[in-house]
């Protein structure tokens, strides 16, 4: 995709990656891009840079605009490979360019490339620099991934430039959030704002509150967020902001989530009886084997409701691997806000319903319990305990659900 004018003399020069489905293990369905910005100005400023698989379509994208060896300026708001891969091509290209970074991103940059030579000039928050027309003010967002992460605002743009924050994994042809709607869906847009926050910023929550909380006690005038990922956002930039706010706080729907996996059957005939329950008892159901589910996707379903049931039958005294998997995925993402429980089928002797429970109380997840565990295949009776079992956690979930609106 060539280069678009996204503010006056202010250009998305990124990379559209239609391939690519495994982002370092996280499944995307539709794909993603790697946008980084120029700024034409009396100092030229290129903000970001793409993944090194790129560096062509990038450096062609300026290109089209200005030779490179005219950039003065390269900002960095981020040292992770998807953003910084192709950087020493541009240093190489632009070779009296000043570099623009956090400490801590100038210490992670200094293990991925050899940067003797560099000419890099270290920020923080409130720091500006001055290109002409145009005013880059600095704003460190530690952990929002990395240590070294930041953002640009450019006050005479309305414009911050937000680096993974409010991105999406789409590949597309649309550059603004507007033009995606109207050639996809105002759902399809949001869910994938859902699935990126579910995996890589659920940890963050209490950060997100207070960086978006700075953000407004500064009063920054914006009008445009430019995400290092996915559509720009131009039509609605407060859509974003809230619905990062509501994520951080734990908002959920009143549903229960049924993610589990099964040997011969057992677990996953237990779901049926458990599903019907949690339906007739007023919420919302749905149910996710975790081998026919990318992790990414059983990620983000856990996280878009208010309980979960995780369902594993017992192989050899351990919780199946498949549920093993997902349960490190979990644990390392600290959710909140949800009410847990679990289930599952054993031949000869049980004990991955009570793992399950373990790995809870290690996460400090609430939970419900003391869960449900059927030998071999599930009788009548014990469908009819399943069947209460799911009415009985849903009941709970509900009273969960109106615990969490009190506040
Ligand atoms: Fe898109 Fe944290 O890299």
């Amino acid at each position: 995709m060539k280069a678009t004018e996204i503010k006056p003399d202010i250009f998305w020069v990124g990379a559209v990656d239609w391939s690519i489905r495994d982002f370092h293990g996280y499944v995307i369905p539709h794909g993603s891009t790697y946008n980084n910005y120029l700024i034409i100005d009396e100092e030229i400023t290129l903000v970001d840079s793409v993944k090194s698989d790129f560096a062509e379509t990038g450096i062609r994208n300026i290109t089209n605009i200005i030779d490179p060896a005219r950039i003065d300026n390269i900002v960095i708001n981020h040292i992770e490979n998807d953003h910084v891969g192709a950087l020493d091509r541009m240093v190489d290209l632009a070779p009296d360019a000043t570099i623009y970074i956090t400490e801590r991103g100038k210490l992670g940059l200094g293990r991925f490339f050899n940067i003797s030579g560099w000419d890099i000039r270290t920020v923080k928050t409130g720091d500006e620099l001055h290109t002409g027309k145009y005013t880059l003010r600095f704003l460190e967002t530690p952990m929002l991934h990395w240590p070294d992460s930041m953002m640009t605002y450019i006050p005479q743009a309305r414009l911050l430039i937000s680096q993974d924050a409010f991105g999406q994994h789409l590949a597309t042809t649309a550059r603004f959030d507007d033009e995606f709607i109207e050639c996809a869906s105002h759902p399809e847009l949001e869910d994938a704002v859902v699935d990126y926050y579910a995996n890589i910023l659920m940890p963050f929550g209490k950060l997100i509150t207070n960086k978006i909380a700075d953000i407004q006690e500064l009063k920054l005038d914006i009008d445009m967020i430019a995400p290092d990922h996915g559509v720009i956002w131009r039509a609605n930039p407060d859509r974003v902001m809230e619905m990062y706010l509501e994520m951080a706080a734990g908002k959920a729907d009143l549903s229960v989530a049924i993610i589990y996996d099964t040997m011969w059957k057992s677990t996953e005939i237990m779901t049926q009886p458990m599903v019907q329950g949690i339906k007739d008892e007023g919420v919302e159901a749905k149910v996710i084997k975790l081998r026919a589910t990318p992790m990414s996707v059983a990620i983000k379903e856990f996280w878009k409701s208010r309980g979960c049931l995780v369902g594993s039958p017992t192989l050899n005294n351990e919780v199946f691997p498949s549920v093993a998997e997902f349960m490190t995925h979990l644990r390392g993402l600290r959710p909140k806000d949800r009410l847990a429980g679990a289930f599952g089928s054993y031949g000869w002797s049980g004990g991955a319903t009570k793992w399950l429970y373990g790995e809870f109380e290690r996460m400090k997840l609430d939970t419900a319990g003391p869960g449900i565990q059927v030998q071999y295949r599930p009788s009548p009776e014990d469908m009819d305990e399943c069947y209460q079992f799911g009415r009985k956690f849903a009941g709970e979930v509900k009273e969960y659900h109106q615990n969490y609106q009190k506040g």
